[in-house]
Formats: C-alpha cells, sequence, structure tokens
C-alpha cells in the first residue's frame, strides 16, 4: 500500500448570514433559544439566488490547489461528494472540472449524504494507491437551501451551504492520510431523504411539487440521533484500532457537524474532553458532505492543528453511511 498524503486543503462559504432570529422573522415557529439548545446552531450560511453548489467547490478547490503547490491542469481525478449537485446529469464533479479548467481529470460524484468527504477521501485514496492517477481533487460541497422546505421548522433550522476540498497525492511529502473506513446499511437507510427528482417519484408533477416531495425529509429524526452518536463512537474506535494507536493518542476529533448535543455525547462516549473536538456547527449549520471538510480547513488555518498532530474524522450520514478517517498532520 503506498502512503497516501494530503497536499492542501480548502473550504468556502458565502458569505450571506442566516441566523436563528431570522428564522422567526421569516414566520417560522421556533426561537433562538430551542435552536441553540437543541443543536447548537446560531447561524448558517445561505448561497445567493444565482450560485450553486460546483460554485462553491470551486472556490475552496482553488484554495485547496493553491496550498497545494499544483495547478488544475495537474489533476487526474475529481471526486465530487454531494447530495445537490448542480444538475443529475451532468455531475457536479463535471461542472466543477470545465470551471476549474481541469481537462486531465476523470471526474465522477458520489452520494453518501453526510459521509460523503470521508467516502470521497477513501475512493481517491483507491485510485492513486493503484497508480491511476499523480493528483486528485476531493470535495465536498452542498446548498443544502435549496432542498429545504423553509416553512418545516423541524428540519430547515439544521442545514446550511458550503464546500471543502482536499489534493491528494501519493509518496512522502504532505500529510499522511493513515487510513479511511467507510460503512452503508441500506436496508435502514430511510430516514434521510429526498424523494422526489429520481425514478421513484417521476415524472415531476404539479401535485409531486405541491406534496413538497423534491423537499428534504427527516424521518424519526430522535432515533436517528441515536443511531449516529452510535456510529460515530464505533468509527472513532476503528480508526483508533486499526492504526494501534488509543483514543487518548488523539489530539483532534473534526468529526461531521450534525447537532452539538451528538458531538458533546460523542466525546462522553469516548470520554474525551470536549474541546478536543473542532466545533464549526454554531456558525454553518450542518452542510452534510462539506461539513467536516470545511472544519479540517478552517482547523488547519486557523493553526489549531499543529504538525504531527492525529487527526480523527468521523462522519455518519443518511443512507446509512458512516466512517472515518486518520491523518497525521
Ligand atoms: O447529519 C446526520 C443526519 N442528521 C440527523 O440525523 C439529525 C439527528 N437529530 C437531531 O439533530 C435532533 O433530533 C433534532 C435537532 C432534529 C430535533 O431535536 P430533538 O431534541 O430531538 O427534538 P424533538 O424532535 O424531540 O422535538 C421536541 C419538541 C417537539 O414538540 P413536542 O412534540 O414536544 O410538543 C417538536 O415539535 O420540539 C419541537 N420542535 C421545535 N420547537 C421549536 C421541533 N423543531 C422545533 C423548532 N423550534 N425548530
Amino acid at each position: 500500500m503506498k502512503s497516501i498524503r494530503i497536499l492542501g486543503t480548502g473550504s468556502y462559504v458565502p458569505p450571506k448570514i442566516l441566523n436563528n432570529y431570522d428564522l422567526q422573522k421569516m414566520g417560522l415557529d421556533t426561537s433562538h433559544d430551542w435552536i441553540v439548545k437543541r443543536t447548537g446552531i446560531h447561524e448558517r450560511r445561505i448561497a445567493g439566488d444565482d450560485v450553486c453548489t460546483s460554485d462553491l467547490a470551486l472556490e475552496a478547490a482553488i484554495k485547496a490547489l493553491n496550498m497545494a503547490g499544483i495547478t488544475a491542469g495537474d489533476l487526474g481525478l475529481i471526486i465530487f461528494a454531494t447530495i445537490t449537485p448542480d444538475t443529475n446529469c451532468p455531475a457536479a464533479a463535471n461542472w466543477l472540472q470545465a470551471k476549474l479548467d481541469a481537462p486531465n481529470a476523470v471526474n465522477f460524484d458520489i452520494t453518501a449524504a453526510c459521509s460523503g468527504f470521508i467516502y470521497a477521501l477513501n475512493a481517491a485514496s483507491q485510485y492513486l494507491n493503484s497508480d491511476f492517477c499523480k493528483y486528485a481533487l476531493v470535495i465536498g460541497a452542498e446548498v443544502m437551501s435549496r432542498v429545504v422546505n423553509w416553512s418545516d421548522r423541524t428540519t430547515c433550522i439544521l442545514w446550511g451551504d458550503g464546500a471543502g476540498a482536499a489534493v491528494l497525492t501519493t509518496g512522502d511529502k504532505g500529510h499522511e492520510l493513515l487510513s479511511s473506513h467507510i460503512h452503508t446499511d441500506g436496508a435502514n437507510g430511510q430516514d434521510l431523504q429526498v424523494p422526489g427528482g429520481g425514478s421513484l417519484v417521476t415524472p415531476i408533477t404539479h401535485d409531486s411539487v405541491d406534496k413538497g416531495a423534491h423537499y428534504l425529509k427527516m424521518i424519526e429524526a430522535n432515533a436517528s440521533f441515536r443511531v449516529a452518536v452510535r456510529h460515530f463512537i464505533e468509527s472513532a474506535r476503528e480508526a483508533a484500532r486499526f492504526n494501534g494507536i488509543s483514543i487518548e493518542d488523539i489530539n483532534w476529533f473534526i468529526p461531521h457537524q450534525a447537532n452539538n448535543r451528538m458531538t458533546q455525547a460523542i466525546a462522553k462516549g469516548l470520554e474525551v474532553p470536549y474541546e478536543r473536538f473542532y466545533i464549526t456547527i454554531d456558525r454553518y449549520g450542518n452542510s452534510s458532505s462539506a461539513s467536516c471538510a470545511i472544519a479540517l480547513d478552517e482547523a488547519v488555518r486557523d493553526g489549531s492543528v499543529k504538525p504531527g498532530d492525529i487527526i480523527c474524522m468521523p462522519v455518519f450520514g443518511g443512507g446509512l453511511t458512516w466512517g472515518s478517517a486518520l491523518i497525521r498532520w
């Protein structure tokens, strides 16, 4: 097995801020206090009307390429994790390729909801390990604001828009991706879904739109909370076990950011101080496949992560999907 290296990271969130008070002003039957107490979210970012997922990804990708010191033309592979692609066809990765001017890359999207970035890291590692290419760009990006029902207080408060990216290669330069593990349970994966827009609800009709089939739905959110916490904890333990280290040896946990109470429960379950978890949910909400990628980039750029630190990135998402990455920075 080759050593997989992260050469650069990047992230981008759109400038428009929607805070909890704005949601109240929009007529939603909620309160800032309820949202903060139950989720830890204070505000989230919302893409402009003329901005789509690959636009956010482009900004994050440029930053990652700059940090890596390579150009878009060097890329042989772009893997784009998203559940809100610009279009169902072509792939979001293809829209990004065109905007980046990366003609030598082969591209595809991954649908793994909030675990998407780690799925993409894992897939890119396999391609790099088999010498498919020298440089790969991995993206997690979402415009969740386009698929949430802004009159459904049980879902719309949670989500936000953004993008995170990483440039990977093989060799001995860069930050080592020590492992990545991914898991799927499709048999129990219906609790988070966007039923419309695919072949399940087809064709799109006035009736399906009137019924809100194109909106993201969360069924049994409390049950998925408990399942998520269990899988987050198991994923962190799996990463530590695989690498022959203890949970104590991990300097930073940079998990998918779904709910701050969830993160507190994970910290308690792992018996790790909450201060070792890097948190962005207060500012960005849950940006699905982008969330842990944005958090990683911010933790690197603000100096929280120091050279040699061990970073664990446990994730869980709809589908069901879960997994982890372990990185030595
Ligand atoms: O990214 C991975 C996928 N994400 C998840 O799996 C999400 C996991 N679940 C969660 O994060 C939490 O379950 C939620 C944040 C979605 C909900 O929090 P909760 O503490 O589990 O609340 P609840 O669903 O038990 O609702 C408690 C009460 C209900 O009222 P009643 O029935 O007790 O009268 C809700 O109707 O809070 C009400 N409620 C709200 N009140 C004010 C639900 N949403 C809101 C709201 N504002 N936005």
